[in-house]
């Protein structure tokens, strides 16, 4: 018997020149748009450009929003909102990797509510102005999520805002990757893997969550040998740009798992990126797992023969460094694990202290020496 839910709001456009090709699809979104990007790469690899042509083609006037980083805090989201306020803006182009689609999340949210960027990690059920997302990574997948993850300076931790906000449309077009260097690329697309992976494996998944799944870690399978060898084509990139996309469809209705429960902390206390993150952490989550069908058709789509050869293949193509842990971090990292009931339960097995502790150790500390 089936029993399930699946929402996937946001329509997809995907192709060579799709944003300017479909500029159409803008009109009715409003008479202006503020255009959230980060300072440089939206400039360099002609996202930007197109994104400026097609609200022209449609008479859309437009400001520019390009302050957001890497990781981006809740005073850049507060920024964009204060500066743009009275300008009347009707909707949000998203034009970046996953910070600056998530920073438009959050931003979107102010404007439609009138609120404090604070506000939106207490207050329930916000909804936001309406999103478009051009992605310029392949991997994060933010423009096919609700998700919305945000850096708390003070905290000096990364967290959800809670709401769920989906862009109305995504443009992917892989042409605006093709400029992101190597290590880069290999990042993200590992972030990307581990999104189909988790949720795949995931206690949440269903008929529809598998049948994506299936197809973005084959997509992601077809990508393995060419960036063994360096071949970051458009070709390549293609595929693994639409692996990101599935790969955030998949999550959207199952949520993260271990890896990302477990990596966060890496990137904030130890600047390890969350790509890498995920996937040192990757082979000790996939060992942990005592029923193995679904594991083995998973090495299977991605057409790697075990565990083992996995680890071999993520630490080459991520240039594996060492991350050294001290056993008094180890155990705070499990102890605020084990408290993430929402991560734990997207686990189909029961894990314990000691099952945590060796993830981090095997594949973090013991390596060091
Ligand atoms: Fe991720």
């Amino acid at each position: 018997m089936f029993e399930f839910k699946f929402r996937m709001p946001t329509s997809i456009i995907v192709g060579r020149n799709a944003l300017v090709k479909n500029s159409k699809r803008l009109r009715g979104l409003g008479h202006k748009c503020l255009i959230v990007t980060g300072l440089e790469s939206s400039k360099l690899n002609g996202s930007l450009e197109d994104s400026i042509t097609a609200l022209e083609n449609e008479n859309i006037k437009y400001i520019i929003f390009d302050e957001v980083q890497e990781r981006p805090t809740l005073e850049i989201i507060e920024k964009a909102y204060q500066e743009n306020k009275g300008n009347g803006i009707d909707f949000i182009l998203a034009v970046g990797g996953g910070s600056a689609i998530d920073a438009a999340k959050a931003i979107s949210i102010l404007f439609r509510n009138q609120i404090q960027a604070k506000e939106i990690l207490s207050l329930k059920n916000l909804e936001g102005i309406p999103i478009v997302a051009v992605p310029t990574t392949a991997g994060p997948g933010s423009e096919t999520t609700p998700y919305s993850v945000v850096y708390l300076q003070e905290e000096g931790i990364s967290r959800s805002t809670g709401q769920r906000i989906f862009p109305g449309i995504a443009f992917l077009d892989a042409r605006y990757t093709l400029n992101k260097p190597y290590d880069i690329t290999t990042c993200t697309a590992v972030d990307g893997f581990s999104h189909l992976a988790e949720g795949y494996l995931s206690t949440k998944s269903n008929l529809l969550t598998d049948t994506l799944a299936e197809k973005g870690l084959r997509l992601f399978g077809e990508c393995i040998e060419p960036l063994r060898k360096k071949d970051c084509s458009i070709e390549v990139r293609e595929k693994l740009l639409m692996a990101s996309s599935i790969g955030g469809m998949v999550i959207s209705q199952t949520g993260t798992s271990l890896p990302h429960g477990m990596g966060y902390v890496l990137t904030a206390e130890k600047h390890v990126p969350h790509g890498v993150a995920n996937g040192l952490l990757f082979p000790g989550y996939l060992k942990n797992f005592r029923k193995t069908d679904k594991l083995e058709r998973l090495l299977h789509l991605i057409k790697v023969a075990s565990i083992e050869e996995l680890s071999l293949i993520l630490k080459e193509i991520l240039h594996f460094r060492n991350v050294s842990l001290t056993d008094a971090e180890i155990k705070k990292y499990v102890d605020d694990m084990l408290s993430s009931e929402k991560k734990l339960k997207n686990h189909p097995e029961r894990v314990s202290r000691e099952d945590l502790t060796n993830i981090y150790k095997t594949l973090l500390r013991k390596e060091e020496s």
